[in-house]
C-alpha cells in the first residue's frame, strides 16, 4: 500500500496507508445517491491498539478490511465493548464539519470506565475521526439531509477466557454514508410501550453507549416490530411506570402552554448530545424545559385530554422525529394530529441549520474540518 500523510493537523502520528484499490467513482457515486442508513461503507478505518504497560500505540488509517479475531477473544465471551455515534456534515459553503465532537469524545471516556476499559484522550479520539474524514470526504452523501456516519468503537481483544477486564483493546473508526434512519423518511413514528422488558436498571449500564445494552434491547424491538411499530419505549426497571427512552433516541414532551418535558439523565437513560443541544436552544428561545420524570398513565391522559400536544425522539441517527401513535397492551393513544408538530419542527429546523452551517453558532458546536 501506498503510505503517505493528511492535511489535518495532527497530534499523533498516524501511519496512512491508502485503499490499493478503492470503491470506483461511478460505483461510488451510486452507492451514495441513496445510501439508507448503515449500509454503505467508506474505503477506510482509523485503528489504534491499545495494550496495557504501553498505552495507545500503532495509530493509523488504512483500508477497511475485516479484523483477526482469536476466537478466545475477551470480547466475544463477556462483550466489553463501546462505542460513539457521530456525523460529519457537509456546510453550505461546501466546507465539511463535525458536531461537538469533544461531547463524543467525553460520553466515550465515560462509557470506557464504566467498562473498565482505558480512557481514550479526547485529542487522539477526535484526530482520528477528522484523519478519516479526510481520507474519505469523496464519500458524503447526495441525498438531501445525508451526512457521514462516523461510528469510532472499542473491544476487549485480549485473548483469554478467564473473566476481568481485558488487557489489550482495539479502537477503530468506520464511516457510512447515510441518509435518514427511518426508511421512507417517515413522518411520524408509531411506539410500542414494553411491558415485558427493560433497557437499564439503577447500578447497571444505562448511561454508557455499551453493545451490551442494544443486544438488550433487540427482543423488545423485535417484538414491536412483529406488531407493526416503529420503536419500543422503555419504562424505568424498578416501578415499570416512568418513561425513560427508546432504543436508540432520547423522548421529549411537548405541553399546550408551549413549554416542553424531557426525562432526567440519572443512569438509567443515554445522555444523549442532540437532547442536550435541543434543550440548550430551547431554553435560549425562552421556553419553560423540565427535566423530569413522566409516567406513562400520565402520557396517555396529557395526551388524550389535549394538554400534550407533540412528542418527539432525537439523536445523532435519527436528529428529531415526530412521534404519532403510542401503544400499550391496554390500548393506543395518538400524539396532536398524528403527524409532525410545530414545535418539533421549528427545533429540528434549528438544530439542523446550526449543523450545516446555515444558522450562527454561537455555542460553538461546529468544528469545521479541512
Ligand atoms: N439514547 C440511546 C439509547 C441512543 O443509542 C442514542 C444514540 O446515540 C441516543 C439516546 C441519542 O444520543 P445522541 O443524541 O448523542 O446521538
Ligand atoms: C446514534 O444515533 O448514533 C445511535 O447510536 C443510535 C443507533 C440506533 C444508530
Amino acid at each position: 500500500m501506498a503510505t503517505d500523510t493528511l492535511d489535518v493537523p495532527a497530534t499523533t502520528e498516524f501511519v496512512v496507508e491508502r485503499h490499493p484499490a478503492p470503491v470506483d467513482s461511478a460505483k461510488r457515486a451510486e452507492l451514495i445517491s441513496n445510501p439508507g442508513f448503515g449500509r454503505v461503507f467508506t474505503d477506510h478505518m482509523a485503528i489504534i491498539r491499545y495494550t496495557e504497560g504501553q498505552g495507545w500505540h500503532d495509530a493509523k488509517v488504512t483500508a477497511r478490511a475485516p479484523i483477526p479475531l482469536d476466537p478466545a477473544a475477551a470480547v466475544l465471551h463477556y462483550a466489553q465493548e463501546i462505542f460513539e455515534g457521530m456525523k460529519a456534515y457537509r456546510l453550505e459553503d461546501g466546507g465539511m464539519a463535525l458536531f461537538r465532537p469533544d461531547m463524543n469524545a467525553k460520553r466515550f471516556r465515560d462509557s470506557a470506565r464504566r467498562l473498565a476499559m482505558p480512557e481514550i484522550p479526547q485529542d487522539l479520539f477526535i484526530d482520528s475521526v477528522r484523519k478519516l474524514v479526510a481520507i474519505d470526504r469523496d464519500w458524503f452523501p447526495s441525498v438531501e439531509g445525508g451526512s457521514l456516519y462516523l461510528r469510532p468503537f472499542m473491544f476487549a481483544s485480549e485473548v483469554f477466557l478467564g473473566v476481568k477486564p481485558s488487557s489489550e483493546y482495539l479502537y477503530i473508526v468506520i464511516a457510512s454514508a447515510v441518509g435518514g434512519y427511518f426508511k421512507g423518511g417517515a413522518p411520524a413514528v408509531s411506539l410500542w410501550v414494553s411491558q415485558d422488558y427493560t433497557r437499564a436498571a439503577p447500578g447497571g449500564t444505562g448511561d454508557a453507549k455499551c453493545g451490551g445494552n442494544y443486544a438488550a434491547s433487540l427482543a423488545a424491538q423485535a417484538q414491536a416490530i412483529s406488531m407493526g411499530f416503529d420503536q419500543v419505549v422503555f419504562l424505568d426497571a424498578a416501578e415499570r411506570r416512568w418513561v425513560e427512552e427508546l432504543g436508540g433516541m432520547n423522548l421529549f414532551f411537548v405541553f399546550d402552554d408551549g413549554s416542553l418535558l424531557t426525562p432526567p439523565l440519572g443512569g438509567t437513560i443515554l445522555p444523549g448530545i442532540t437532547r442536550d443541544s435541543l434543550l440548550t436552544l430551547a431554553r435560549e428561545e425562552g421556553l419553560s424545559v423540565r427535566e423530569e420524570r413522566y409516567g406513562i398513565d400520565q402520557w396517555e391522559a396529557d395526551a388524550k385530554s389535549g394538554r400534550l400536544v407533540e412528542t418527539f425522539a432525537c439523536g445523532t441517527a435519527a436528529v428529531v422525529t415526530p412521534v404519532g401513535k403510542v401503544t400499550n397492551p391496554s390500548g393506543s393513544f395518538t400524539i396532536g394530529s398524528g403527524g409532525p408538530g410545530q414545535l418539533t419542527q421549528r427545533l429540528k429546523q434549528r438544530l439542523v441549520d446550526i449543523q450545516r452551517g446555515v444558522a450562527a453558532d454561537p455555542h460553538d458546536w461546529v468544528m469545521r474540518l479541512g
